[in-house]
């Protein structure tokens, strides 16, 4: 029996029920599919989430240095080109680390309103940055941002807008997943707001693989946490030693994927339900899809925003893409 989630009650945070309904049933019809899959969104609770920052920090996953790179270096330029008394929103924040440095830099920002499914990590970093700038009006959203009523929840305002979606979130999505997710934000946004984008970048197939397949494991780590969350959460009985980690560069649909591989033929149960693993079946559990700079602009134009500006690193390994709707 699903149990219902607990209500936030917190002022200014908004409420979130249903989850665990929704991870049930997405899980069931995930693995009820020919190619067995699971949806990657459910790789972040606090435990994925925690091994996922321990993948940040790994040498082979050069996307989160690569990016703090590119905003170490070019953040006044960008503050400067998101202008002044800007309210700046964050889908899919987490600890708000990244948008911290960002508001430091920027012209007196109006307000932050970081939007995540984690309430914890977000009152945390909500006393970290009002702590760091009292001015600033600090206002987070519970709620899942690929959900239209997670937007709604959102204050309104007449200042200027501007969405900051870095980490290449953006690559979990197909391209028509992401291009209605960009247009999701620029119906969101009116003429003259912004969309500051951080996205990975099409390279060496043996790079990508290395990022997605560690020498540490890590990443294998935080793919089977996902088994060891359904059989917590919806009573299953995967045995995590019975799967196999593999990731790999699929060139043609431009994506690294994250796959679970079935050791040997085996039944596994889940909320009550039986599913039928042969050897060498896989559950596919995560896209990363990867851009040409080229790919970039287009998607952009193609979803109501006129592209500003980029900046990458000198290897072209990473870009961050500024943007304001026409
Ligand atoms: C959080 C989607 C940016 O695709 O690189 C990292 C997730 N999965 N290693 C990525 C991830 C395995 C990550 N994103």
């Amino acid at each position: 029996m699903a149990v219902q989630n607990s209500v936030l009650t917190e002022q200014g945070v908004a409420v979130q029920c249903g989850y665990l309904q929704e991870f049930e049933a997405d899980v069931l019809a995930g693995l009820s599919g020919r190619q067995k899959t699971l949806p990657c969104k459910y790789l972040y609770d606090a435990a994925g989430s925690k091994l996922f920052e321990e993948i940040c920090e790994l040498e082979d996953y050069y996307l989160t240095r690569t990016e703090a790179n590119i905003f170490c270096e070019c953040l006044p330029e960008m503050a400067d080109l998101l202008g002044e008394s800007v309210v700046l929103v964050e889908p899919g924040a987490g600890n708000c680390e990244k948008a911290e440095p960002l508001l430091a830099c920027m012209d007196s920002p109006q307000a932050y309103y970081p939007l995540d499914i984690s309430p914890e990590i977000l009152l945390a970093a909500q006393q970290r940055i009002q702590a760091r700038l009292p001015a600033l009006e600090v206002a987070p959203v519970i709620g899942d941002f690929t959900a239209p009523e997670a937007w709604a929840d959102l204050p309104v305002t007449a200042h200027k807008k501007v969405i900051f979606f870095p980490g290449s979130t953006i690559g979990n999505f197909t391209p028509e997943q992401a291009a209605a997710l960009l247009r999701q934000f620029s119906g969101f946004l009116k003429a003259g707001d912004g969309l500051l984008l951080g996205a990975d970048l099409v390279k060496d197939s043996v790079v990508l693989e290395r990022a997605y397949h560690d020498s540490e494991h890590v990443t294998e780590l935080f793919n089977k946490n996902l088994l060891s969350r359904i059989n917590c959460e919806l009573n299953g009985n995967f045995d995590t030693s019975a799967f196999a980690h593999r990731a790999f560069y699929h060139a043609h649909r431009q994506r690294v994927e994250m796959h679970l591989v079935s050791l040997k033929d085996q039944t596994v149960a889940v909320a009550g339900q039986d599913f039928e693993f042969r050897e060498g079946e896989t559950i596919h559990t995560e896209n990363s899809h990867k851009y040409t700079l080229p790919g970039l602009k287009a998607l952009l134009q193609e979803t109501g925003f006129s592209p500003k500006h980029y900046w990458t690193d000198n290897k072209q390994h990473y870009a961050i893409y500024y943007a304001e709707v026409l």
